[in-house]
């Protein structure tokens, strides 16, 4: 397994340009499902989630056509050949984001059978929201082998919805139900993520007419069928948000192009709070520090409170702020991996169930630490970006699934990183 290697101590300076967000293009791409003509996406990330996803539609008999090099780095899906309608163990399990398969399946087909995704290092992550929403439509639905077998014979009915939990996923999968549903649909307590809010727009184009896009109440006119559509994927407010941290910590001055103010309030405010200069820029966010940072309290909350996706980046900034910080989880029930790796680098923090204490430290101290989930990964890296000496982070895997070329975009801003492949190198034959 790759590792990723970093000496510290040099501050970040030039600009990193912000990729299209994962946790937008993974729904986008499954609303392909819904139509028979091509959508094509652009400003598409090239991450280990996007291949995974791709890999399962092409399996339900999507045809894709990725240009991620190109300009825009486009993505053509088109899903006029449909001919399975089983999103397999093996791939739903390195990926719950694949359960957004089964709401477009359920409502075009009237069947889909996807394995329950299990849990994941962050929490159980059950799917019980989705279930019964699309039960509230109509559907049937059987739980066997491990499988949710879901089927609605005469298609999905337009229902009212209300979610006693906001679910980023569960907001999704009914977006798309009801945009082939007979009726409208109402969601209420409904995500209000941008990248539930780009989906919607993705729909919109696509002929759904959607009331109430950005608020907790969705508002859906089912269509008899959807057409293809152009979309441009919105910036990944954490990819920028995790750079902002990286800046800071290193007492940089990095501009994030592309970065979108408008999405990412509660992270500026967190930010700022910590001492850390933020400001907009034409072309997206500048982010400096110059003094020393100060403790901050932070609870996540669904958008548009502090998003539990900057919990783990925030923690390592705060570790080496003046003071004390309280940091509270509310959203997922095991979301602190990264504390006990931070603490390795000689961070001062203190677990209490879903709050952590943390107690500011002068500095941190480089080591082999371990990765355990996509946004523990790029907290040890902020961590490693500012420590004393040399860190060597394991099981990058992880990291790969959300941020593209990373170290690329570190480097080029000055930062001492790299990449030590496990693969053995490819042997070029002497000419
Ligand atoms: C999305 O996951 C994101 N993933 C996550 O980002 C993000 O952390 C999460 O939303 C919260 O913002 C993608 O968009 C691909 P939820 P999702 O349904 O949809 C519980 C990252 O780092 N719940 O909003 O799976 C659930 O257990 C990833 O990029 C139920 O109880 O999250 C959690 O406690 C990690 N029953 C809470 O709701 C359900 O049926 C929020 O989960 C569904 C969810």
């Amino acid at each position: 397994m790759d590792k990723i290697h970093i000496i510290g101590g040099v501050p970040l300076k030039g600009a990193i340009t912000i990729s299209g967000a994962k946790n937008a293009a993974l729904p986008l791409m499954a609303a392909c499902l819904l139509t028979d003509e091509t959508l094509t996406l652009s400003n598409v990330p090239y991450l280990a989630d996007i291949v995974t996803m791709a890999n399962l539609l092409a399996q339900h008999g999507v045809t894709l056509s990725f240009r991620p090099h190109a300009q825009g780095r486009s993505l053509a899906l088109n899903a006029s050949k449909i001919h399975n309608f089983t999103a397999p163990y093996d791939l739903v399990r390195t990926m719950r984001a694949s359960v957004l398969v089964l709401g477009p399946l359920l409502a075009r087909f009237g069947e889909a059978k996807v394995s329950l995704p299990g849990g994941c290092a962050i929490g159980t992550r059950p799917i019980d929201l989705h279930l019964k929403a699309l039960e509230a439509m109509g559907a049937e639905i059987k739980l066997e082998d491990g499988y949710v077998h879901a089927r609605a014979p005469h298609g999905l009915q337009g229902a009212t919805i209300q979610f006693d939990k906001v679910s980023v996923g569960a907001t999704e999968n009914i977006l798309m139900a009801a945009a082939l549903a007979k009726g409208d649909t109402v969601i209420r307590n409904a995500a209000r993520e941008p990248e539930v809010s780009d989906l919607a727009h993705c729909l919109v184009q696509m002929g759904v007419k959607i009331d109430g896009i950005g608020s907790d109440e969705l508002r859906v006119s089912g269509v008899a069928q959807l057409h293809g559509a152009a979309h441009v994927v919105v910036a990944d407010r954490i990819e920028a948000g995790s750079f902002a941290a990286a800046a800071a910590i290193t007492g940089g001055d990095v501009e994030l192009l592309g970065a979108r103010a408008d999405m990412m309030q509660a992270t500026v405010a967190a930010l700022t709070d910590a001492g850390v200069t933020v400001s907009e820029t034409p072309r997206g966010l500048r982010v400096s520090t110059t003094g020393r940072l100060r403790g901050a309290d932070l609870m996540t909350q669904p958008y548009p409170g502090f998003a539990t996706d900057m919990q783990a980046q925030m923690m390592a900034l705060l570790s080496v702020a003046d003071g004390a910080s309280m940091m509270t989880e509310t959203i997922f029930e095991n979301r602190y991996m990264h504390a006990p790796e931070l603490t390795r680098m000689g961070a001062n923090i203190v677990l209490h169930g879903a709050s952590a204490l943390i107690r500011g430290v002068p500095k941190l101290r480089g080591a082999e630490v371990m990765a355990t989930d996509l946004r523990a990964s790029v907290s040890l890296v902020i961590a490693a970006l500012a420590a004393e000496g040399e860190t060597v982070i394991h099981r990058v895997y992880h990291l790969d699934r959300g941020y593209e070329r990373l170290e690329e975009k570190l480097a080029g801003c000055g930062a001492r990183i790299e990449r030590i492949w496990s693969r053995k190198p490819l042997q070029v034959e002497a000419a």
